[in-house]
């Protein structure tokens, strides 16, 4: 069976779905495997490093068609037309954005999963790429505002005088929230941070930052760690809290988010115009909408003395481990999906995908048919 990856072309996409280390995990299974050549590059993977973990060198027409592709972002339309029938797809396809790629996958005859989709399950999560992608994000976004920050983040005393250590209140406890807190304390920063699942306090408390007691009058704790929408009474009064306790802040990051909704609105304009000058928020839901109205998606702007940080693909700025992770969240994927087959077609065969929650659960275009978002009975 053979695995094809491609070299990711979507703008700024600086991943790759596998690396060497994963190619020879693949190798030692029992496929072929094939690297488009340069898809590695940008997350600092040579093409030699492939060719010696066993890989084969090819084109991108070559990788598309092999039995199993491994992406990190959706294909485009060209790309789909060079899948073959009967092929497997598994990459981040975005099943809450619209979709319009799965009817052409589904008429290509692909039967393509959308990692965003793996059950937050025990089981599952040596596969969940949104935690292990937005663990990265929480890292890196809290990196990016220590970066545009005027000042320091830990205290410091030196012969020239002392800094105060800076305040950043990560809004959001959930796994990019709580990278981001232990990220900020391990740079010196007080932090603190509030969220609707109250039982994230002790986490945040393990962490070593302040949880924020918001009364807004209900708890919002859903399944699989994802929180439920608040209520509108519950939301105004989230907001109205919030607008107060954020002038307190040097940096702010906020990962609020409930999975296929717009993202909730945390900080208003009013909460902009009471932040000190120079305060840098950073919106890691900037591509949902933005918890902050004025975000601009994939923008860094200012408005009232406030820089407003809306990246929405901190993953790829941490190209190499980010592949590293991701590449593991699909190998294990991988395999959960075959099985040795004996007889004349002897070799590494798919199992029914309908048969495991995990495969059932992301696969979302199969035999011809769009299986996302499902039908209701
Ligand atoms: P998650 O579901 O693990 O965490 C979200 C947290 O927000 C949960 O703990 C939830 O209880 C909390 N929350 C929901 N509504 C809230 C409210 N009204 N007030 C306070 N807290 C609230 O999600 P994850 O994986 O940590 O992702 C967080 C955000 O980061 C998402 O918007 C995601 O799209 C984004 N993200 C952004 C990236 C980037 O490069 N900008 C990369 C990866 C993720």
């Amino acid at each position: 069976m053979k695995v094809g990856i491609p070299k990711e072309t979507v703008t700024g996409e600086g991943r790759v779905a596998t690396t060497p280390d994963i190619v020879k995990r693949l190798c030692a299974k029992g496929f072929e495997v094939c690297v488009e050549r340069g898809a590695g590059r940008k997350a600092a993977y040579a093409n030699a490093a492939y060719t010696e973990a066993g890989a084969t060198m090819v084109d991108a027409a070559t990788a598309l068609a092999a039995d199993v592709v491994l992406m990190v972002r959706a294909p485009d339309a060209g790309q789909i037309a060079a899948l073959g029938k009967g092929a497997v797809l598994l990459a981040l396809l975005d099943p809450w954005g619209g979709g319009e790629g799965f009817d052409l996958l589904a008429k290509q005859g692909v039967s393509a999963f959308a990692l965003e989709l793996i059950p937050r399950i025990s089981r599952a999560q040596s596969m969940d790429a949104l935690s292990s992608q937005s663990n990265i994000a929480g890292y890196r976004a809290v990196i990016e505002a220590s970066a545009r920050y005027a000042s320091f983040f830990p205290m410091m005393m030196t012969a020239a005088g002392a800094a105060r250590p800076a305040k950043v209140i990560v809004l959001g406890a959930g796994v990019a929230g709580l990278q981001a807190i232990a990220t900020a304390r391990r740079l010196g920063a007080e932090v603190e941070s509030f969220d609707v699942r109250p039982e994230v306090k002790e986490q945040i408390e393990s962490l070593g930052a302040k949880f924020i007691e918001l009364d807004i009058g209900e708890t919002a704790s859903g399944e699989g760690g994802y929180a439920k929408e608040l209520s509108e009474e519950a939301k105004e009064r989230q907001q109205q809290a919030l607008t107060e306790y954020l002038g307190t802040a040097n940096i702010v990051v906020s990962t609020a988010l409930i999975p296929g909704r717009p993202a909730p609105v945390l900080i208003t304009e009013d909460a902009l115009k009471g932040m000190a000058e120079g305060t840098v928020v950073v919106d890691m839901a900037a591509a949902n909408g933005g918890n902050c109205p004025l975000t601009k998606a994939d923008k860094v702007s200012t408005k009232h003395g406030v820089t407003l940080v809306g990246y929405t693909n901190f993953p790829s700025m941490v190209a190499g481990d980010a592949s590293a992770f991701y590449g593991r969240n699909l190998f294990n994927l991988l395999n959960l999906m075959v099985e040795e087959v004996e007889g004349e077609e002897a070799g590494l065969g798919f199992k029914d995908f309908s048969e495991d929650e995990v495969t059932a659960a992301s696969l979302v275009t199969h035999k011809g048919e769009v299986l996302y978002p499902p039908k209701k009975a």
